[in-house]
Order: C-alpha cells, then structure tokens, then sequence
C-alpha cells in the first residue's frame, strides 16, 4: 500500500477519534491506526461502550473499526508505517511559568514531536488537529528537523473545526476545511496529498489552502468570533434584565438582518467546552507578546463578560430566593456544556454549582449524559451533592430547577408533576431560555427567564 494511504492520528480524544473514524469511512482506500498513551480509552475505543458520546459515531465506527480503522497503544509500529501522522493530543492552558493561566502549554505536542522522531525511518507528512498558538508549526518543524536521521517531515496545519454534540454531522458535511502549508515545493506536495483525502467527500471548493501561519490563526479567531458573539449578546442580556425588553426578541431582531445573521446568539449562563476560553486566552497572550495590549483587552472583554454571567446568575438566584440559599435544596438540570454531549469541560454548571455550595445549597443534579463527569467535576463536595437518574426525583422537595444545559427533554417534562414534588414557593431559573415561561407562571412557579423580567408573585 502506497505510505500515504497509511494515516496514524495520536490522541484519540474529542477531537482525533471522530475525525478519523470519519476519514476512515469516506477513505475506504485509506488505513487508519489511532493511537493514545491512555490505555483505557484505547480499550473503550475498541469496546461497545465508546469513550466518547456524539450522535451517529457509534455506528461510524462499528462499520469501520477492524477494517481500515485500528485503535492501538502502540505508536513505535503505528510511527514507522505511516506516511502521514496527525496530531490530535490536547493542548491545556498552561498552569505554571511564564504564560500561566493563557498561554498553550505545549509539553504534550513537543513530547509528541520527540516520539515521531524516535520511531521514524523515511520522511513524513506531520498535520497538526490540535489547536495551536501561532508559529507553533514553526517550532515543530525545528524539533522534527533536528532529527539525527535525514529524515525530512513536512509540517502542516489542519484545524477542526467541528462542534461537539454534531461532530459526525460537521466532519461529513463541513463548512470549510482549512489546510495551511509552507510555501515551498516540498509544503505543497504535502499539502495536495492532505488535500486528497479530504477530496474524498468534501466539495474541492471548500477545502481552503493557505500558508501555516494564516491557518493556525484562523482557527483561534473563528473560536474567539464565535465566543465574541456570545458574550455580545449575554451582556445585552444583563440589560434586558433590568429592562422590559426581551433578550430572545432583541436576538431574534438583529440575527434578521442577513450581515449579522441569527445564529450564535442564544443567551444563555455562557459559554462552557474546552476551547473557546483556552482559545481566546491564547489569543490575548499572543497579541500581549507582540505588543498589542489594546487588541488583547479587546479579547479579553469576552472572558470577562462570561465569567460575569455566570456571576450575575447565581447573584440573581440569591436575590430571588430571599437572599439566602443555605440548606436550600437546589435541582440542577443539566450538567454538559452543552446539549447533546456528555462533555463538561469549562461547562458553566461546574462554576455555578461551586459558587452556589459557598452560598451552602444542597444540589442535587440530574443529566442525561453528563453524570460521571459531573460526580468528577464536584468532588470533594459530596456531603452537599447528589446525583439523580431521573427529573423528577432530582427535583422533589427542591426550591428551585435550574437549567443550565438546553437538553431538549427538558422542553417536555411534566412541569405540573414537577411542580406539586417541590417546595414552595417553587422557582425555575431558566438559564437557556428553552421553557414556556408563560405557562410554568400559570401553573405556580415562580419564574426567571435569562435576559427578560422575572415573571413572580413572591
Ligand atoms: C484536543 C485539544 O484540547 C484541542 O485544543 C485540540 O484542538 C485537539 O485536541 P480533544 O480531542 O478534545 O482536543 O482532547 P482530549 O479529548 O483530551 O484528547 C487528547 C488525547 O490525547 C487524550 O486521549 C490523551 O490521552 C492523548 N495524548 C495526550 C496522547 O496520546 N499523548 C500525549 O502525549 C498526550
Ligand atoms: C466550538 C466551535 O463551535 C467549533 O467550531 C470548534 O471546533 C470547537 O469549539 P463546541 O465547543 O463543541 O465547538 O460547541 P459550540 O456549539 O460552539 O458551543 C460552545 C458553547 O457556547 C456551549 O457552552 C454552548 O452552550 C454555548 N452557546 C452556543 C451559547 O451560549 N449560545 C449560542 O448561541 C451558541
């Protein structure tokens, strides 16, 4: 088999699992080994119970796994085989030295970079899937380079840009891809073979090619828009609140005019999932570094904002419910950052839970995916923490439902049933705005939409 067919992803995470398990369906020509250090999520990978959730995955890698798709520990053999080596390990915010706290802590990409070096034998195409700051292909190829064996390895930059909850859908029926090569002769040989897998399934007008640099930015600013979007319309939000104006019709308004568009204008607790934060602090650390404090304050506006909405929920809870929540028993529907996922990374439930336990509630939570990672989320808290498999006995003898993820049965649940298991008065804080407030007020609750006027008798 041609080398270049033969393709290794390392990390076989959020991000390298489906996207491979996807090429490998599109590319039956194509062989496909993904690798981790974590020997039980490769387990899960080729178990019944995958490690991840994600709609249509399941059955993606049932039809694939075996076949031209493999799940390995062992990178020496996968490393020496492959043409082409995505990299997908996760790329943390630093937490110590310089950059602490914003800066991409690269020790699990240069550790990486290393082991490729290690196992290698003939030249390599190395993609980079994780999202990096800019410039960092530039040093990857400087460490791959330093290679004792004339070994020569192309370094490209690929970012994904799929969606948890979606990623099957995005990964088959994309946007764009975006592929950023170097501008020599070598760069774009890489690149046209890169291009060719994607050309399998994805329309060649949407595979967008530029230079590394022009990619590996791309992929921070479409994160930081996105985010910047959110944050835009959840500070709008804080004033509807105290307005008679309705942040949905507000947000429904503008997205009709077609330059701004409706979508990434729900309001809502925040943002939470691992990269929109990690991606924007990164972006304000390299605009610091270049010297550009006025572009990295602009930046940092939209972390701000979103911690502050966070803040300002939990304030409003407190006020509400008669300034104190102690001993209070509060239901938490929905863990996840977001609905259809059992991700809760920088999900906004772990912050309000934690700000709502230092006003002393008893939380009680209940998710349909999420639940595992909740109980991780929340550890060491467990005398004031329960865990329910059901709404209804999350929420009985509760004061409060709070929404924190847009799970759509929560759309559906017998709110009268709900209503008569809890303590009165009973309060719904909708932090999606998924409910029928109207409706929830009619039969008793108290209720408190996100970004409108509290709709209360108390
Ligand atoms: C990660 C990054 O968070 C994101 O910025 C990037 O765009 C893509 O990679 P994700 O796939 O969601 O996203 O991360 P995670 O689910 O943590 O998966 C990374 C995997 O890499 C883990 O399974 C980890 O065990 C593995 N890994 C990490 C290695 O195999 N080798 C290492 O040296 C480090
Ligand atoms: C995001 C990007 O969308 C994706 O392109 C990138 O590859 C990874 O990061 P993801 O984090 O999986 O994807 O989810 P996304 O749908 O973007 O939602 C992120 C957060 O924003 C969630 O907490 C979601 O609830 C919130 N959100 C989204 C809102 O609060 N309002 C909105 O209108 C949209």
């Amino acid at each position: 088999m041609d080398k270049f067919r033969k393709i290794l992803c390392i990390g076989a995470g959020y991000v390298g699992g489906p996207t491979m398990a996807v090429i490998a369906d599109k590319c039956p020509a194509c062989q496909i080994t993904v690798v981790d250090v974590n020997e039980q999520r490769v387990h899960a990978w080729n178990s019944d119970e995958l490690p991840i959730y994600e709609p249509g995955l399941k059955e993606v890698v049932e039809r694939t796994r075996n076949k031209n798709l493999f799940f390995s520990t062992d990178i020496e053999v996968a490393v020496k085989e492959a043409g082409i080596i995505f990299v997908s390990v996760n790329t943390p915010t630093k937490t110590f030295g310089e950059g602490a706290g914003m800066a991409a802590d690269l020790q699990y990409w240069e550790t990486t970079a290393r082991t490729i070096i290690e196992y290698a034998e003939d030249d390599k195409i190395v993609v980079e899937k994780s999202t990096l700051p800019v410039k960092t292909a530039e040093a990857m190829h400087k460490i791959l380079e330093s290679n004792t064996k004339g070994i020569h390895f192309e370094v490209l930059s690929n970012p994904e840009f799929m969606a948890e909850g979606t990623a099957v859908d995005d990964l088959r029926n994309p946007d764009r891809v975006l592929i950023g090569a170097m501008q020599t002769e070598a760069g774009q040989e890489a690149l046209r073979r890169v291009v060719d897998i994607y050309a399998n399934w994805v329309p060649r007008e949407k595979i967008k090619t530029t230079n590394v640099w022009s990619s590996e930015l791309s992929k921070l600013v479409a994160n930081a828009m996105l985010a910047q979007r959110i944050s835009s319309i959840n500070s709008i939000s804080a004033l509807c609140e105290k307005t008679d104006a309705d942040v949905t019709e507000v947000s429904e308004a503008v997205g009709m005019d077609s330059r701004i568009g409706s979508k990434f204008l729900r309001a809502g607790v925040g943002f939470g999932g691992s990269c929109f934060k990690k991606d924007i602090l990164n972006l304000v650390y390299l605009c610091g570094h270049y010297g550009l404090p006025e572009v990295a304050d602009y930046w940092e506006g939209v972390v701000k904002i979103n911690d502050f909405q966070e803040r300002r929920f939990v304030k409003r809870i407190v006020a509400s419910m008669f300034n104190t929540i102690a001993n209070k028993k509060i239901a938490v529907f929905g863990f996840a950052f977001k609905a259809d996922t059992g991700d809760t990374r920088e999900a906004p439930a772990i912050y309000i839970s934690k700000m709502l336990l230092e006003e002393r509630a008893l939380l009680r939570v209940y998710d349909p995916e999420a639940l595992e990672n909740a109980r991780k989320d929340l550890a060491g808290f467990e005398e004031m923490v329960e865990y329910a498999d059901d709404p209804y006995v999350c929420a009985e003898g509760a004061h409060a439902i709070l929404i924190l993820t847009e799970w759509r049965e929560f759309k559906t649940l017998d709110y009268p049933r709900l209503f008569e298991s809890m303590s009165k008065p009973a309060f719904v804080f909708d932090g999606r705005n998924i409910l029928e407030h109207k409706k929830l007020y009619d039969m008793g609750f108290n209720v408190y939409p996100l970004g409108s006027s509290d709709m209360t008798r108390v």
